[in-house]
């Protein structure tokens, strides 16, 4: 792999593209660290491609960065291409978004859904460590994430928060936007996870689950009224998994704008 002279050790500039956000750190892909302090780019309301494509070509430039991005993006993403749009501008449906990445930036981009961005950290460095067997990661933030593993190999682009319970998607009863816009107690919002959580034990059997996203930071408040078969735990990573993934999956995967997602 191509090293980036700033730093000694092989490094890819990691991205994370949230609803809100599109953050990135350099990340050391050896050791699974970020390199330095990340930034973090307030984005607009159902961010459109080109609002995007600008926030990290700013974050490539803030970098001075000049070797391989890797980018988690929330969408099922296929040879680079964006799609679904839950969460942002139904504009990014069929847009290669790896292509535009590598234009903004000038580097070469690999871009995979968000969650499995997140999943590979926690599989390769963090709670998900070594585990054999079904792992099911969920990001919970402003959508539900998947990522679900065997034997610590990824099947992409589950999207298993659009699963539909009592008629509604799984997304939009029990994701963390859904207990902030309700104001649900933890009590609250935990059954409903929880229902969720149950559904997923019963399509998969995962013999651990990891629960991600920025609300696992507080996972004492609702982990007591969790009840599932599985090994309950918050992820390692919490809010660094997905640039940290995504920066690993550019290595593992390749960087090209055609390589497989
Ligand atoms: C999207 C997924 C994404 C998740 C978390 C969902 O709405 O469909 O692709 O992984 O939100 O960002």
């Amino acid at each position: 792999m191509k090293r980036n002279s700033k730093y000694s050790a092989p490094a890819i500039l990691g991205i994370d593209v949230g609803g809100s956000a599109v953050k990135g750190a350099p990340v050391d892909v050896r050791r699974g660290k970020y390199l330095a302090e990340r930034l973090r780019l307030p984005l607009r309301d159902q961010a459109r491609p080109a609002d995007i494509a600008r926030a990290v070509a700013r974050i490539a430039k803030h970098f001075k960065w000049r070797g391989a991005i890797g980018c988690g993006f929330p969408a099922a993403i296929r040879g680079g291409v964006a799609l679904t749009a839950a969460n942002i501008h139904k504009s990014w449906i069929g847009k290669n978004v790896a292509a535009m990445l590598k234009k903004s930036t000038r580097c070469p981009a690999f871009v995979l859904n968000d969650a499995d961005a997140a999943g590979i950290a926690e599989m390769t460095f963090g709670a998900g460590r070594g585990r054999k067997g079904v792992v099911l990661l969920v990001t919970v933030g402003t959508g539900l994430g998947t990522a679900l593993f065997s034997d610590g190999m990824l099947l992409p682009n589950t999207e298993l928060g659009h699963i539909e319970i009592r008629g509604k998607e799984a997304e939009h009863r029990a994701s963390d936007a859904v207990r902030q816009r309700n104001n649900l107690s933890w009590k609250k919002w935990a059954a409903l996870l929880n229902e969720y959580l149950t559904t997923m034990e019963r399509l998969f059997w995962p013999g651990l689950i990891v629960l991600g996203g920025g609300v696992s930071r507080k996972h004492e408040k609702f982990f007591p009224y969790l009840a599932v078969r599985a090994r309950l735990v918050p992820a390692k990573f919490r809010n660094k998994a997905g640039i940290i993934g995504a920066a690993l999956a550019a290595r593992r995967f390749g960087s090209s704008t055609t390589a497989r997602a």
